[in-house]
């Protein structure tokens, strides 16, 4: 196939979100593949999961280092090596260096449980529950130097009903995740997305399949007036995503969380 786009993804943990980019990759027609799976865990299931797919794996322990920025320019080698197009973190839980993160300018994306810039770091699920919101989310964003912080590319809310608990509440957020991240990395790999300072305007002209979903509106339990949805980004949906610097991640040469 001609001018596939290659896409390098960064997983930590069980990795439903990596799957749903390689579901979505697997049409021809999205014109992006899953070329490198990396992970700082070598337990991580997202590595399973892409040997299963045939793709490509690696681990950088940062345990192996001497410090963070011997970890963070390894990282840096190791994704650079397989020359992606757009780097995905997908439940990636450390905190990346400076280096990584200027190595890919404009072409890291992460994914957050939450609706940015409300409720940052680790915990984001739990914390929106403690908080008594009504409506979380999803957000899809791109990666600077800060946590959780740059520019986003779609979000989308998440009713908070009554009996949640994390569990259940992050069930329902991944679902959103699942449909907006791979939109999203396929936006970024083809460079259909300018930034202009914190604005990120999609393109979504062009062959293959939807490539900007429509926003969900989040049902309003009976007795909150009003409309509850919240409004989409250029272009696209609202949704939820996380990465800059916040404690939700794993300091680089830190213990496990
Ligand atoms: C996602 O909710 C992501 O936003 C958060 O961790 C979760 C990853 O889940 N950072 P999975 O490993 O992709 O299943």
């Amino acid at each position: 196939m001609a001018d596939v786009r290659r896409v390098a993804v960064l997983v930590s943990g069980h990795g439903s979100s990596l799957q749903s980019l390689m579901d979505a990759a697997a049409d021809p027609s999205y014109g992006a593949e899953v070329v490198l799976v990396a992970s700082d865990r070598p337990g991580a299931y997202g590595l399973e999961r892409a040997r299963a797919a045939g793709v490509e794996t690696a681990v950088v322990r940062p345990t192996d280092f001497p410090d963070r920025a011997a970890f963070d320019e390894a990282l840096t080698g190791v994704v650079a090596a397989a020359r992606p197009d757009v780097v995905c973190l997908a439940g990636f839980m450390r905190i990346l260096g400076p280096r990584f993160v200027r190595a890919f300018p404009d072409r890291i994306v992460n994914t957050h449980p939450s609706l940015l810039p409300a409720f940052r770091g680790a915990h984001a699920v739990r914390d929106a529950l403690a908080y008594g919101v009504r409506v979380t989310g999803c957000t899809v964003h791109l990666v600077d130097e800060e946590v959780d912080h740059g520019p986003v590319l779609m979000q989308a809310p998440v009713a908070v009903e009554d009996g949640d608990d994390e569990a259940s509440l992050h069930e329902r957020i991944k679902h959103e995740e699942h449909r907006l991240l791979p939109a999203a990395v396929r936006l970024v790999a083809l460079g259909r997305v300018r930034v202009d300072g914190r604005r990120a305007r999609l393109l979504a002209a062009g062959p293959g399949p939807a490539t900007v979903p429509a926003p969900t509106a989040v049902p309003a339990p009976a007795t909150v007036p009003g409309p509850a949805t919240v409004p989409g980004s250029p272009g696209g949906p609202a949704g939820g995503g996380r990465h800059g610097r916040a404690p939700d991640r794993e300091p680089i040469d830190g213990g496990t969380p």
